[in-house]
């Protein structure tokens, strides 16, 4: 496949992919389109923007007319692009409405219309809710129980019914959480990196016991890139690694790697519907050929270390609007839930 159609390459897991897909492919040429909503910027292209291979447009993945126009000629599309942060969802549900299920709307159709070969759905393990114990394969029933989830369900749901319906080749991936350079610090990891290297208190939710499973962003962009060229079209890929860690124990680790004391540990109000754990089987998408190449604690100490060395992309962040986010997201929390 040359010529890539990708959304939401201003933000984190779309920035990372293009750099692996250039990378991969000298001859392939990228059309990417991306609102720059907060999370999206330009300096996050910044290496790629002014590759001949790349094509960027500011725009929205809801204007059909735009997206349609943009489509022609495309031998796959990757919709990266989404509203991506629970927190956000539960302060205000209606742009992860408009642009996780609108959006998706407008580019299968796009797709469908202009009979392109390839449409991967980028989704999350959110999918399937919270997990007590076990794993969940493709075949686990989704029960996604936060607005961010419920629209990514929403999105797959659709994505399936044009596969079913109109034969488009659709595949998709369910990855599990993500770390890695340019995640915008409203996510966990960059959070508490950030305000660690600035002796700000560590904001953890409840008891700190949730586990997630991280993966690197690079190997999840492997497991993306295997599933467009390789996926069986109509299936849906889970992309995940065995490091699960409770987030006690990843906040203990950015501390040590930066050199921090505990006492900048706050324990706060609960995320509302906190999802406890998620854990996914990827032997699917592992027998495609598959695997992780980081363990997640050389993983985070080059991600600890990839903010200390680069504040010229996160420090103009912390003010304007993600402050305002902060004091809506935090403020409430510190003296209702401190424990
Ligand atoms: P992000 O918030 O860092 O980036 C999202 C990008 O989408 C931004 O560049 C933003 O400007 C763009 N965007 C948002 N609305 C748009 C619109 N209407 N039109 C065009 N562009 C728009 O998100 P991320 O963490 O990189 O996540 C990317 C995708 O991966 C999402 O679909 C998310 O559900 C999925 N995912 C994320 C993780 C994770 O851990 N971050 C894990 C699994 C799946
Ligand atoms: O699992 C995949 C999902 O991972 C993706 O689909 C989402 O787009 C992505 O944002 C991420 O969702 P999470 O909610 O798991 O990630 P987040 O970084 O927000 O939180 C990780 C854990 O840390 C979670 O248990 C909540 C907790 N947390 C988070 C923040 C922001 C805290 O304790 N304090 C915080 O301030």
């Amino acid at each position: 496949m040359k010529r890539l159609f990708v959304t939401g390459a201003a933000g984190f897991i779309g920035s990372n992919l293009v750099r692996h897909l250039l990378a991969d492919d000298r001859d392939v040429s990228i059309t990417i389109l991306d609102k720059l909503t907060y999370a999206g910027r330009r300096e996050t292209m910044r290496d790629f923007l002014d590759d001949p291979r790349v094509r960027f447009v500011e725009g929205d993945i809801c204007d059909a007319s735009l997206v349609e126009e943009l489509v022609q000629g495309a031998d796959a599309i990757v919709n990266v692009a989404a509203e991506s942060h629970v927190d956000r969802s539960i302060l205000g549900p209606a742009a992860f409405v408009q642009t996780n299920i609108v959006g998706t709307f407008v580019l299968l159709e796009a797709a469908r219309k202009a009979g392109v070969g390839r449409f991967l759905q980028v989704s999350t393990d959110e999918v399937y809710g919270s997990i007590a114990s076990g794993t969940t394969d493709e075949s686990f029933p989704l029960d996604p129980r936060n607005p961010y989830a419920a629209t990514k369900a929403g999105a797959e749901l659709l994505a399936r019914s044009y596969f079913t319906t109109y034969k488009l080749p659709v595949v998709i991936t369910r990855g599990a959480n993500n770390y890695g350079p340019f995640q915008f610090i409203e996510k966990a990891i960059p959070l508490f990196t950030t305000n660690a290297i600035d002796r700000q208190p560590l904001p953890v939710y409840g008891d700190g016991r949730q586990e997630r499973h991280w993966m690197h962003v690079l190997d999840h962009c492997a497991g993306i890139d295997l599933v467009l060229r390789e996926g069986i079209a109509g299936e849906i890929y889970n992309i995940g690694t065995d490091d699960h860690r409770p987030n006690m124990y990843v906040v203990e680790q950015i501390l040590a790697a930066l050199d921090r004391p505990r006492d900048l540990i706050r324990h706060v109000s609960d995320r509302p519907g906190h999802d406890i754990r998620y854990s996914l089987d990827s032997s699917k998408v592992r027998a495609l050929g598959w695997e992780p190449t980081r363990s997640f604690e050389s993983g985070l100490e080059a991600t600890v270390r990839w903010y200390e060395e680069n504040e010229w992309w996160w420090r103009p962040i912390k003010s304007g609007e993600y402050a305002r986010y902060y004091e809506q997201n935090y403020a409430w929390r510190a003296t209702a839930g401190s424990r």
